[in-house]
């Protein structure tokens, strides 16, 4: 499964997500690879010291004698995770990419040259739907959408939509939702439960059962390089993190 976890609205916890189900699988014993498609690093900065890194994607992208494989470092832990890191020079990419015909396919060839040594590969994106998001979509049999519960939760998903529906159209005409997944639930407010109510009436079963609650130890684990599961292993947010990946587990 190649899954790609987006939503061009910032900060409703893709890497969060991303790094921590990540984790959830390789404990599962799937080999699994975490890339790095945000020039913020947050996935990367989870699990490695990126001064450490030699070449990040963005090698990837722009020189065609490094590949993915060339790239890949294995995560402090759990032993079964590997981290194909992202660097700030990621941001430059669109402008350096103007008129290469093969841009938004650049991914997809990449991954194809593992040679599946990873059955899961989970792809962090940024907050936009520019080059790198499309790269991402291109590439993956799945989409995850984190969705925060918060009042303008819903706004910009129409664009959202739109984008997976023309990669459907013509690159990609395999890529799937496998769902929508709410994330920093407050369940002590109405509000919040209003928002989740109106989450679930826009994408139906699609909404996974499990819900990420607000949690502080989920913000506090990548300070320590670590997943919630060694960090916080009795917090709910490691509850529902596993609970998430059953979920996406039995789904795929
Ligand atoms: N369940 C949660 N409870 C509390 N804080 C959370 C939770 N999930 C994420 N956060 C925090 O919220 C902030 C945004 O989350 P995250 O970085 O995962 O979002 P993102 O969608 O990847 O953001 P960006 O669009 O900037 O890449 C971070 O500081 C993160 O630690
Ligand atoms: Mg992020």
């Amino acid at each position: 499964m190649i899954l790609a976890i987006a939503n061009q609205k910032g900060g409703v916890g893709k890497t969060t997500t991303a790094i921590n189900l990540a984790a959830a699988l390789a404990m599962r014993g799937k080999p699994t690879l975490l890339i790095d498609l945000d020039p913020q690093s947050n996935s990367s900065m989870s699990y490695i010291d990126i001064r450490n890194a030699e070449k990040s994607m963005y090698d990837v992208f722009v020189d065609n004698a490094i590949h993915l494989a060339d790239v890949i470092v294995p995560a402090t832990s759990p032993p079964n995770l590997s981290i194909a890191p992202a660097r700030i020079a990621l941001a430059k990419l669109e402008q350096r990419m103007v008129g290469e015909l093969d841009a938004p396919f650049r991914l997809k060839d990449e991954l194809a040259t593992l040679n599946g040594r990873y059955s899961h590969i989970v792809i962090d994106c940024p907050p936009a739907l520019g080059l790198l998001t499309i790269n991402a979509l291109v590439a993956s049999s799945h989409l995850l959408i984190p969705i925060q519960s918060s009042y303008f939760a819903l706004e910009g998903t129409d664009d959202l939509l739109e984008t997976i529906e023309k990669v459907r159209q013509r690159p990609n005409p395999e890529l799937q939702i496998l769902g929508v997944v709410i994330t920093m639930h407050d369940k002590r407010t109405a509000l919040a439960r209003d928002i989740q109510d109106q989450i679930r009436k826009v994408f139906g079963d699609k909404v996974f059962r499990t819900v990420i609650s607000k949690s502080v130890r989920l913000e506090e684990s990548p300070a320590y390089r670590e997943s919630i599961f060694t960090f916080a292993p009795e917090s709910s947010g490691a509850a529902e993190y596993y609970s998430l990946c059953e979920e996406v587990i039995d789904r795929a």
